[in-house]
Parts: C-alpha cells; structure tokens; sequence
C-alpha cells in the first residue's frame, strides 16, 4: 500500500504519516513547506525507523504533481494541504479559495487521470457554523460563517459531485474538531508560525515563557463556568482515525462525511486547568472580550466514526496536554529550536 500524503509535514500530517509508517505502509509526503517544515519528517522517519518520499511541490502545480504519480504506485491519499487562519481568510479570501480549492481541484484532476480514486480529506467542524445545536451531527444542513469555512464545505460538494461520477471513487470527509496534543515522544508536535490562534498551543507558549500570559476570550457564554466548550481530541487519536477511515472506505461511488471527535466537550478553564496539573506550571490568565465569530459551545456526535469505521477516541485531555508540555518543553521555539 503506498499512500499519497499532502500536506504531510503539518502538524496532523506529521502524526498521520508516523502512524502510517508503523503500520508498515509506503508513503509519499507533498508539500509546499509554507506552513511547516522538513525537520518534522526527519523526526517522523526517525521516530518509524523506516524511511519515506518526500516531494516538495506546490499542489497547483499538475505538471509537477503528475511526475509524483508517475514515479510512485500511489494506491490511496490523504489530503490534509490547505491553509487554515480563520482570520487570515477573512482578510485575504482570495489566497483560501484559490489554495484550497484550486489544489484540490488539481489533485482530483491528476488523480482521476492516474486511476486513483481513494481519498480521505481534511474537512472541519467548522463547517456547519452556528447550528441549531450544540451536539453536531453530521447530517447537519452546512453554514460556514466565514471564507475557511466555506472552502471546506465547497471542496466537501465537489468531492460528493466527483464521487457520483462514476463507482471508482471512495471518499471519506472527515470532519475534525479540535485536535491537541502531540506524540508521545516529545519529538513532534504543534509548531504554529507567528502568534498561534488555538487555544492549547497559546497555552503551551506561555507555560515554558514565550508568552505572558493567556486571553481569555469571553466568561460569559451560556455555558456551566461561561467560557467556551469545545470538543479537543488528542492528534494521535486523530491519526489513528485516517488509518479505520482507509480501512472502511464507503461504497464505491460515494463520499461520505464523518466526525472525529470524542463526543465529549471542555470549557476552556477547564483545559487550563488540566494543563496547569500535567506541566506543573501555573498559567496566567485574563479574561477579556469574546472572539467575534465564536460559539459558546460545539462538540461531536461521535457516533457514525465508531459505526462505520470502529473507531473512537482513546486518550484523553490530560493525555494530550501532557504529551503537548512534553513536546513544547522540549521545543521551546518549535522545530526552530533544532538549528
Ligand atoms: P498545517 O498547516 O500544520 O498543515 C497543512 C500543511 O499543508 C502544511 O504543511 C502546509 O505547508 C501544507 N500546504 C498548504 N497549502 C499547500 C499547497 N498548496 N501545496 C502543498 N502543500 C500545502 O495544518 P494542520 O493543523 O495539520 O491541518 C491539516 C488539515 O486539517 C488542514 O486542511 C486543516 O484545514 C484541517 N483541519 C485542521 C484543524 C486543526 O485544528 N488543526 C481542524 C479542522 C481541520
Ligand atoms: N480561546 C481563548 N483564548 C485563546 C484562544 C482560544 O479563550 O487565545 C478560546 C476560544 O474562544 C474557544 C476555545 O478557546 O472558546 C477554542 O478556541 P480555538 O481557536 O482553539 O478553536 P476553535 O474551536 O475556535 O477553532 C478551531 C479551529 C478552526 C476551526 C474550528 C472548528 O481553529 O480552524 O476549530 O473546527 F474552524
């Protein structure tokens, strides 16, 4: 089995690939490094003992993305690439449409040319935006409420309209909520460039000093102790889905959406909290005004992943916020902290 990886030295990529690899899998990694970098593959063959092929390539690029299928027996892919700042695509819309939708459009392309037609794609909570409810389902109408957003769910629809063109393809879209934490060893994990705009990597940067302290967005949500509730889920975790994804690809002809959350939700003090006992650190902290955009509260119906893949979540918040501290104490500075 040798499965196409874009976006592979991300942060979800990076963990997905070393799950991969020990499973025993071949995998080809692409990826235009600009938001990540090689060091995380290094760690990642090092860490599976075993090696794999990596293409630096902008996915727009068919030409060169042709020359990848052409060299390797691609059987499968993952397609974690895309740009990802809710904020940065509110103010340049233009950059999301055309990378997301432009690289998937070209994967598809090159794909269907080469006679590959499985695909397992990194689709997002996000995408069904204020619900009626706090429990998602993935029979959900979609709203997304801002430009990332609506790139997740108009690359969802192409993918749905490209699976009914013909019984080859098998699609999985795979919904994540909010994936935290890192491998065990320390040796790879979150690394966001410029000030992160997720909660347990903020926390991490002012736990070993880079930060101050952490801003609290809102304490006054309709929620038990008025901060925000969302459903984090350890990247392992998340890795582990994409391999019972693969393994239970739907009916040829289709793409089917599925959440990977635990099902469970946690406010933000309480993640604070669970950080401050797993690093030992005190975390500073201010309340200040809500985030515009925010929900007070969202977390997966985990139920169709367990009923169509046999998976669920197995690590826990405290799993993950050790394994994060682990990974940041270690990496003050991310992989920056290598060279
Ligand atoms: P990441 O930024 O760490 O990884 C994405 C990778 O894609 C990066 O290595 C980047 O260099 C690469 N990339 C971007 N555009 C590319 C292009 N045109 N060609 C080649 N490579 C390109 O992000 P992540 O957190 O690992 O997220 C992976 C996927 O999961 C993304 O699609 C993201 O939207 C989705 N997702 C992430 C979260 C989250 O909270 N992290 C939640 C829901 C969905
Ligand atoms: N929060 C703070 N302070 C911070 C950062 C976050 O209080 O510095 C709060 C937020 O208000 C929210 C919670 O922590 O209540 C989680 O915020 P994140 O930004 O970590 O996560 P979100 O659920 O808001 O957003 C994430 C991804 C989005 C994606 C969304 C749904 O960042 O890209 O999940 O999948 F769209």
């Amino acid at each position: 089995m040798t499965i196409l990886v874009t976006g592979g030295a991300g942060y979800i990529g990076s963990h997905t690939v070393l799950a991969l690899l020990r499973e025993g899998a071949e995998v080809v990694v692409v990826d235009n490094l600009s938001n990540s970098s090689r060091e995380s593959l290094d760690r990642v063959q090092e860490l599976a003992r075993r090696p794999l092929e990596f293409a630096e390539l902008d996915l727009r690029d068919e030409p060169g993305l042709r020359k990848v299928f052409d060299a390797h027996p691609i059987s499968g892919v993952i397609h974690f690439a895309g740009l990802k700042a809710v904020g940065e695509s509110v103010e340049f819309p233009l950059r999301y449409y055309d990378n997301n939708i432009g690289s998937s459009v070209s994967l598809l392309r090159v794909m269907d040319d080469f006679g590959v037609r499985q695909l397992v794609f990194s689709s997002s909570a996000t995408v069904y935006g204020n619900a009626a409810s706090r429990q998602l389902v993935e029979s959900m109408p979609l709203a997304p409420i801002n430009p990332y957003g609506q790139t997740k769910a108009m690359i969802e629809q192409i993918l749905r309209d490209v699976a009914a063109t013909g019984p080859g393809w098998q699609i999985v879209l795979l919904r994540y909520f909010n994936p935290v934490g890192a491998d065990p060893s320390g040796r790879i994990g979150e690394d966001p460039t410029g000030t992160p705009n997720n909660l347990l990597p903020f926390i991490a940067q002012v736990a070993v000093g880079r930060r101050p302290e952490l801003q609290i967005f809102g304490d006054d949500y309709d929620t038990p102790d008025g901060t925000g509730i969302r459903d984090y889920i350890h990247v392992a975790d998340v890795a582990d889905g994409h391999l019972a994804a693969l393994r239970h690809l739907p009916a040829p002809g289709s793409a089917e959406a599925v959440n990977l959350g635990t099902g469970r939700g946690s406010s933000v003090l309480e993640v604070v909290a669970a950080f401050e006992q797993a690093s030992g650190r005190q975390i500073p902290r201010r309340v200040v005004a809500r985030r515009p955009g925010d929900l007070a509260a969202a977390w997966a119906d985990a139920g169709l992943a367990r009923e169509r893949f046999g998976w669920q979540a197995t690590r826990t918040l405290s799993d993950a916020c050790a394994d994060a501290w682990r990974w940041q104490s270690a990496n003050p500075e991310g992989y920056r902290s290598a060279v």
